[in-house]
C-alpha cells in the first residue's frame, strides 16, 4: 500500500500540470490591442496556487469515470473563477495586499485598472468554458454547472461572504462563532462545494453521491479556510507566497481571533474529520478525498 500523503503530493502534482497546460489552452496568449488584458489573465491563473478547487473537480469526476479532457476543462474553468477572486481579494479597496503566489500581486505588477479588468475577464472565461459543447455533450449538464457555479460564486456564495468580511473588518466589533461560520461558509466554502460537485454534476452522478460530495466539500471549505487564518499567525510569506501576520491588525473576523490558535485548530480537525465520513459511500477510489482532508489542515502553504 503506498502512504497516502504522498501518492496525494504526486496526484496533486501531476493535477496542477495538468491544470496549467489546460490554462494555457483555454486563456489565449496576448495579441492585439487587448493583449495586455490577456498578460494579465495568464499572469493571475498560470503556473502557481496548490490547485486544490481544480483537484476536487478531478477526483470528484474519476468517482463517476468522466473523461479527462472534460473534467479539465471545469478543472480549469474553477481555478480561473479562483483566480478572479484572489486578483479583486488583492486589490487596495479590500485586503491591499502586495504578495500573492509568491510574486507581484496584478494590481502591482500591472496597475489597479487592470487588475479589475482581468478579474472580470477570468469570471467570464470560466462561465464561457463551463458553456461549450466540449465541456459535455449534454446542454443541460453544461446549463447545471454555469448554474452551480453562478450559485457557489454570486451574491450568495463568495461575492456576499467578501461582502461579508469587508463589513465586519469596517464595524471592528467581534463577530459570533456562528457568524464567522456563515462568513467562511460563503468566501470560501461556496466555491470549495462547487468543485467537490461539479464531478458528480458531469458524471451525471446518482443524487445521493452528488450530496454526499457536496458535503464532503462543505466540511472542507470550512476547514481550509481556519487553517488559511492559522497559516496567516503562524507561517511565513516564504512559505505560503502571500503576507503573513495580517489579519489580526486589519480586524479580520477569523475563528483564530475569537478562540485563539489551539481552539480553532480543534475546530479545523474536527471539521476535517466530518469530511472524510461523507465518502463512505466510495470505497478505496476516494483516497485522494480522504487524504486531501488531512492536507487541507496540516499544509503550510
Ligand atoms: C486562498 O486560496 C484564498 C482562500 C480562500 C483562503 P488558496 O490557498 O487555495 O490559494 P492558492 O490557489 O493555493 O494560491
Ligand atoms: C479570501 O480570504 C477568500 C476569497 C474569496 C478570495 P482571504 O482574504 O483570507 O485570502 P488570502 O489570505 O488573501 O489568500
Ligand atoms: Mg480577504
Ligand atoms: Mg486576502
Ligand atoms: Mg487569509
Amino acid at each position: 500500500m503506498p502512504d497516502p500523503t504522498q501518492a496525494l503530493a504526486s496526484a496533486m502534482t501531476a493535477a496542477a500540470a495538468e491544470i496549467d497546460q489546460a490554462l494555457d489552452t483555454l486563456i489565449p496568449p496576448p495579441e492585439g490591442d487587448e493583449a495586455r488584458l490577456f498578460e494579465a489573465m495568464r499572469y493571475a491563473s498560470i503556473g502557481g496556487g496548490k490547485r486544490l478547487r481544480g483537484f476536487l473537480v478531478l477526483e470528484g469526476a474519476a468517482q463517476f469515470s468522466v473523461a479527462r479532457d472534460a473534467a479539465l476543462r471545469v478543472a480549469a474553468a474553477i481555478e480561473m473563477l479562483h483566480a478572479y477572486s484572489l486578483v479583486h481579494d488583492d486589490l487596495p479597496c479590500m485586503d491591499d495586499d502586495d504578495l500573492r503566489r509568491g510574486k507581484p500581486t496584478v494590481h502591482r505588477a500591472f496597475d489597479e485598472a487592470t487588475a479589475v479588468l482581468a478579474g472580470d475577464a477570468l469570471q467570464t472565461q470560466a462561465f464561457l468554458v463551463l458553456s461549450e459543447p466540449d465541456t459535455h455533450p449534454d446542454p443541460a449538464v453544461r446549463a447545471e454547472l454555469c448554474r452551480a457555479l453562478a450559485r457557489a460564486a454570486g451574491a450568495r456564495g463568495m461575492c456576499g461572504g467578501q461582502m461579508l468580511d469587508m463589513l465586519a473588518e469596517a464595524a471592528g466589533q467581534p463577530l459570533e462563532e456562528a457568524e464567522i461560520g456563515r462568513l467562511q461558509l460563503l468566501k470560501t466554502g461556496k466555491l470549495i462545494e462547487f468543485s467537490a460537485e461539479a464531478g458528480a454534476i458531469l458524471g451525471k452522478a446518482p443524487i445521493q453521491l452528488r450530496h454526499a460530495l457536496s458535503a464532503y466539500g462543505r466540511d472542507l471549505g470550512a476547514a481550509f479556510q481556519i487553517a488559511d487564518d492559522v497559516l496567516d499567525a503562524t507561517a511565513t510569506a516564504e512559505e505560503t507566497g502571500k503576507r503573513t501576520g495580517k489579519d489580526a491588525d486589519a480586524g479580520k473576523a477569523t475563528l483564530v481571533g475569537l478562540l485563539g490558535l489551539e481552539r480553532a485548530r480543534l475546530q479545523a480537525e474536527r471539521l476535517a474529520a466530518q469530511a472524510q465520513d461523507h465518502l463512505d459511500a466510495f470505497g478505496e477510489a476516494a483516497v485522494h478525498l480522504r487524504a486531501l482532508a488531512d492536507y487541507t489542515i496540516t499544509r503550510r502553504s
